[in-house]
C-alpha cells in the first residue's frame, strides 16, 4: 500500500469509530465552530497541538510557521488573527514554541539558506535584543533553549504591538496571550509569560491612541 493510501484508510475508519461512539459529533460541528482558543506554533510535526493539549475537533484555531513567528507584515497570520479575535472571539491566544526548535537553530548559525533567510532574520533580531543575557550562556544547547524562550516571549509582544489586539483590549476585555515552550523530551508545556488584557507593551511607542 502506498503510504499515503493509508492516511485514507485512517480516515475512514476513525469517521466510523467516531460515528458509533458519538452519533452526533459531525452534525454538532456542522454549522458552528465556536473555540475559545487561538494557538500559534511551529510547523514542526512532533508539536501537533491537538494532540498535546487533549482538544477536540472544534476548541482551537490554529496557525502555524517555522519557529512559531508573529511577523507585523505576514498577512496570512494577521488575516488568522483578524478573525481569531473579531469573528471567533477568542479568550486566550497561545504562542507556542519548543526546545530543539529547527527553525530558531538554523537562524543561530551564519548559513546562507535561501528564501528562508528572510524569514529566519526575524529570529535573529529577537537574538540581537538579548544577545548580552545568550551569550553569558557556556553550552551551545542552553543558548539555543534560552533564545527559543525569548522568542515565544517576544512573538507575544508582537502579538500585543497590533492594533487587532490592543483595539480588543480596550473594547472586549481580552483576549488574554500566552508564550508556552513545549519540551520534547517529556511533553510538557512551559509557560514563559502571560499578558492580561491592558498589559503595558515594552514601550509606548508601540501604544495607538485612537483605537
Ligand atoms: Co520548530
Amino acid at each position: 500500500m502506498e503510504v499515503y493510501n493509508k492516511l485514507l484508510e485512517e480516515n475512514k475508519s476513525w469517521s466510523k469509530k467516531m460515528m458509533e461512539k458519538e452519533p452526533e459529533f459531525f452534525s454538532k460541528l456542522l454549522n458552528v465552530q465556536n473555540p475559545q482558543f487561538l494557538w500559534i506554533g511551529c510547523s514542526d510535526s512532533r508539536v501537533p497541538p491537538d494532540v498535546i493539549t487533549q482538544t477536540k475537533p472544534g476548541e482551537i484555531f490554529i496557525h502555524r510557521n517555522i519557529a512559531n513567528m508573529v511577523v507585523h507584515t505576514d498577512l496570512n497570520m494577521l488575516s488568522v488573527l483578524q478573525y481569531a479575535v473579531e469573528v471567533l472571539k477568542v479568550h486566550h491566544i497561545i504562542v507556542c514554541g519548543h526546545y530543539g526548535c529547527g527553525g530558531v537553530k538554523a537562524a543561530m548559525t551564519n548559513h546562507s539558506l535561501g528564501l528562508i533567510n528572510k524569514w529566519l532574520r526575524n529570529i535573529k533580531d529577537v537574538y540581537r535584543y538579548h544577545q548580552t543575557e545568550i551569550e553569558l550562556l557556556k553550552e551551545e544547547e542552553t543558548k539555543l533553549n534560552r533564545l527559543i524562550e525569548l522568542n515565544v516571549v517576544e512573538q507575544v509582544m508582537n502579538l500585543a504591538k497590533t492594533s487587532i489586539i490592543q483595539k480588543s483590549w480596550i473594547h472586549e476585555n481580552g483576549p488574554y496571550l500566552h508564550g508556552w515552550v513545549y519540551d520534547l523530551h517529556d511533553g510538557i508545556l512551559r509557560p514563559q509569560i502571560d499578558m492580561p488584557p491592558g498589559s503595558r507593551l515594552d514601550h509606548p511607542i508601540f501604544e495607538y491612541d485612537n483605537l
